[in-house]
C-alpha cells in the first residue's frame, strides 16, 4: 500500500481530550487533516468551537463537545453524543491532563487526588467506554494515550505528575493486552517538552532555557513535531503496532 493511503483516516471517526489547547488541538488538526471526522473534547467549549471554526473553514470535518472527563457521567454522555451524531469512534487521543508543581514532602491528598483524577483514571475510564463501544459495534480500533517523558525519567518539584505519567505508560500495556483480541491497539506517546500553556511559565524562565543544551536536537518539541507518531499509531499503517510507547523527545531522554 503506497504511503497516502496507509495514513489515509476517511471513514473514521476520532475523539481528542484536552483539545482546546496545546498539544491536543495540534493533534485534532492532524487527524483532521487525514479525513477523520475529529471530535474535540475539553471544558472550554468557547475555546473548542473557535478550533473547530478554523477545522471547518478548511473543509475538514470537527465537532466539539464540553465534559469534564473528570466526571464518568460526562464521560458516557460524550461517546452517547458522538455515536448518535457520527457513529462509533474508532480513535481516541487521551491527551487531557495537567501538571502541578508540589514537592513531595508537602504534597497535600487533595493535590495528589486532582492529578490522579484526570492525568490517569480520566485516561482509563474513557479508554473503557471507547473500548466498550468499538466492542459493542465489533469495530477494531486505536486507542493512544499521551504520557511524558516524564513518565520515563523523574524531575524534582513534580512528583505526582511524573507518578501518573509513569501509570499511563502501564496502563497502556495493560490495556493493550486485554483488548488486542478484540482488535483494538493500545499506545502511548511520551512527548518531550514543547511549550504550552502547560508549562510556558516554566519553559521560558531561565530554568527551563538551561535545559536546552541537554536536548540533543537542541530545540523544544513545535507544532507538527507529534503529528508523524501520533498518525502511524491511529492508522492502518500501525496496524500491528501495540503496547509500546513511542518517544518523541529530540533525544532529550538519551541526556537527562
Ligand atoms: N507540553 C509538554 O511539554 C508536554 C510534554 C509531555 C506530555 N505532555 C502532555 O500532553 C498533554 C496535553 O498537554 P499540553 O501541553 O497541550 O497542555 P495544555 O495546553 O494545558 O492542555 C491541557 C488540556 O487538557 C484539558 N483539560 C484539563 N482538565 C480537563 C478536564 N477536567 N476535563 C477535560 N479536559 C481537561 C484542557 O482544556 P480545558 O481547560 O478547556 O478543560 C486542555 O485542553 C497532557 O497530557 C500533558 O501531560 C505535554
Amino acid at each position: 500500500m503506497a504511503a497516502p493511503a496507509l495514513f489515509d483516516l476517511q471513514g473514521k471517526v476520532a475523539v481528542v481530550t484536552g483539545a482546546s489547547s496545546g498539544l491536543g488541538v495540534q493533534f485534532a488538526r492532524a487527524l483532521a487533516s487525514h479525513g477523520a471526522r475529529t471530535v474535540l473534547v475539553a471544558r472550554r467549549k468557547d475555546q473548542l468551537d473557535r478550533h473547530v471554526d478554523e477545522l471547518t473553514a478548511r473543509g475538514l470535518h470537527a465537532m466539539a463537545v464540553a465534559a469534564d472527563l473528570t466526571e464518568p457521567e460526562a464521560i458516557a454522555r460524550l461517546f452517547d453524543t458522538v455515536e448518535r451524531e457520527w457513529g462509533t469512534p474508532t480513535i481516541l487521543v487521551n491527551n487531557a491532563g495537567l501538571a502541578q508543581a508540589a514537592k513531595l514532602a508537602e504534597i497535600s491528598r487533595q493535590e495528589w487526588a486532582t492529578t490522579m483524577a484526570l492525568n490517569l483514571d480520566a485516561v482509563l475510564f474513557t479508554a473503557q467506554m471507547a473500548a466498550q463501544h468499538m466492542m459493542a459495534a465489533k469495530r477494531e480500533g486505536s486507542i493512544i494515550n499521551i504520557a511524558s517523558i516524564l513518565g520515563l525519567q523523574v524531575q524534582k518539584g513534580v512528583g505526582a505528575y511524573c507518578t501518573s505519567k509513569a501509570g499511563v505508560i502501564q496502563l497502556t500495556r495493560a490495556m493493550a493486552l486485554e483488548w488486542a483480541g478484540r482488535g483494538i491497539r493500545v499506545n502511548a506517546l511520551a512527548p518531550g517538552y514543547a511549550v504550552t500553556d502547560i508549562n510556558r511559565a516554566y519553559l521560558e524562565s531561565p530554568a527551563g532555557q538551561a535545559m536546552l543544551p541537554n536536548i540533543p536536537l537542541r530545540r523544544f518539541g513545535g507544532e507538527g513535531d507529534f503529528d508523524g507518531a501520533l498518525l502511524l499509531l491511529a492508522s492502518d499503517a500501525g496496524r500491528y503496532i501495540t503496547g509500546t510507547t513511542l518517544t518523541i523527545d529530540g533525544g532529550h531522554t538519551l541526556a537527562l
